[in-house]
């Protein structure tokens, strides 16, 4: 017994973990026995005479969902797919096996976490469905050995990792122990029977868990599905993917019917925009290889007493600290003693430095209460000099933003002028603000105009 572990001073950090029966014994016996023998096991070829096997895929019909895997599900693959709880994990999984049970094959849906009578209700939600997708309520993976054999399914769903244990290993459901050996486990018969395994996995806001983390080694693809729970836009990407590109993002929307695709995100994002407002910039981010247009608020208000506060939802507060105190000493904005607010909407999480001149716009906007025309957007980084520098895909961002009518886009040398829009070229946060100043919108506070 030890309370504290000896590395990292945590408290309750420690795992029993059995070393000896089944963990200790070889890969080959970490299968079920749900397949035959695979012949080429354990002998070594030159390259040349192994098949060029270009991954057969099971297209999922859920178009999101196979722009970012690659194009479809590879049999023998095991994808992880995790998130908060909450999130939508389940009804895409399920809208995934209904796909796969509409295009012919076998689907076999495990539930450990839910009773059959709620992934029934949920399915009912679900059109694409079908009433003969396979629903076994388990908990115990040995149980599983026999009707993956009869099934045969060529998609084979897991909700949740952490609810399955192994009798091979002691230690309770859901510990770092447990959900390594299952997934090995589950993994190796997959690949065994050419099964397509998909795991859900959850985790928690810190991203600590024992799941997902302890699990991506083993698996070929790692799936989260990201996204505020009170905003209906979810985010799905590979942070791992054996059989295509990580850059691939796909974006959601949670509806009445379960995840329903949004093949336009900027127009999602922006459609809900109010008439030009202090304190409100467009920026073109890029999601992989996406570009989306997302507004940035800011509000800036006189300090009350004691310390000015600093809230910034959907953006790192030590960009928005960053920015602040470039604009304080590059520019004519004070901001000595004022309470700040910034918002990213729809729930989006931006990372990219390329916000900061629209975040540093926000803020000057609504400093000086006035208003970025309707027409502009902006993107950028921002030096600790107040210079702009230079972002990728800068091209992709400024077309993105003409094609959703913006006219006006500010950004940093290297840009090339989209057709119909104008790129204004800015060289410092300064000149963006003193740009800010002479084209302000005449009428900040009055709505009623159209958003381009
Ligand atoms: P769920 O898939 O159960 O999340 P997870 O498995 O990640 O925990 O879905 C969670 C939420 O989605 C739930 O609050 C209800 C909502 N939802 C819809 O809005 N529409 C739907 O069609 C379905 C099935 C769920
Ligand atoms: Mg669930």
């Amino acid at each position: 017994m030890m309370g504290r572990c000896n590395g990292c001073a945590a408290w309750g950090s420690l795992v029993e973990e059995n070393v000896g029966g089944g963990a200790a014994a070889g890969r080959e016996s970490r299968a079920l026995d749900a397949a035959g023998d695979p012949g080429t096991r354990g002998k070594a070829l030159p390259l040349h005479a192994i098949p060029a096997a270009s991954a057969p895929r099971i297209e999922t019909g859920v178009a999101e969902l196979d722009r970012v895997l690659g194009g479809g599900v590879v049999p023998g693959s095991v994808v992880l797919l995790g998130g908060e709880p909450g999130v939508g994990k389940s009804t895409l999984a399920l809208q995934l096996a209904g796909r796969v049970r509409q295009g012919g094959g076998a689907v076999l849906y495990v539930t450990g976490e839910e009773s059959v009578e709620q992934v029934r209700l949920r399915a009912g939600r679900l059109p694409e469905v079908p009433g003969d997708v396979l629903v076994l309520s388990e908990t115990r993976i040995e149980a599983l050995a026999a009707p993956w054999r009869e099934v045969a399914p060529q998609l084979v769903v897991l909700d949740s990792i952490q609810t399955l244990h192994t009798d091979r290993v002691e230690s309770a459901p859901g510990s770092v122990a447990q959900v390594r050996e299952s997934a090995a486990l589950l993994a190796n018969t997959a690949k065994a029977a050419g099964t397509a395994l998909v795991l859900i996995g959850h985790v928690t806001k810190e991203g600590v868990l024992a799941g997902p983390r302890v699990l991506e080694h083993l698996v070929d693809v790692v799936l989260t599905l990201e996204g505020e729970r009170s905003h209906a836009y979810r985010l799905l990407r590979a942070t791992k993917n054996r059989f295509g590109s990580t850059q691939e993002v796909g974006v959601f929307t949670m509806e009445e019917a379960g995840l329903a695709g949004v093949a336009n995100p900027s127009e999602l994002f922006l459609s809900e925009r109010s008439a030009a407002t202090p304190g409100s910039c467009i920026v073109p981010i890029v999601e992989g290889t996406r570009p989306m247009l997302i507004e940035i608020q800011a509000l800036v208000a006189p300090a009350g007493y004691g310390t000015a506060r600093r809230t910034a939802i959907g953006i790192d507060d030590g960009r928005v600290a960053l920015m602040l105190a470039v604009l304080d000493r590059h520019t004519s904005v004070d901001l000595v003693s004022r309470d700040v607010y910034v918002n990213v909407t729809g729930g989006v999480r931006i990372a990219e430095p390329a916000a900061d001149l629209a975040l540093a716009l926000a803020l000057a906007s609504s400093r000086l209460d006035l208003a970025l025309p309707q027409d502009a957007a902006a993107c950028g980084e921002v030096g600790l000099g107040g210079e702009v520098r230079r972002v990728g895909r800068v091209d992709l961002r400024v077309r993105e933003a003409a094609r959703l009518g913006f006219r006006r886009i500010l950004a940093p040398a290297g840009a090339e002028a989209p057709h119909g829009a104008e790129v204004v070229r800015v060289a410092s946060v300064a000149d963006a603000v003193d740009w800010l100043r002479r084209n302000a919108s005449p009428q900040a506070r009055q709505s009623g105009s159209n958003p381009p």
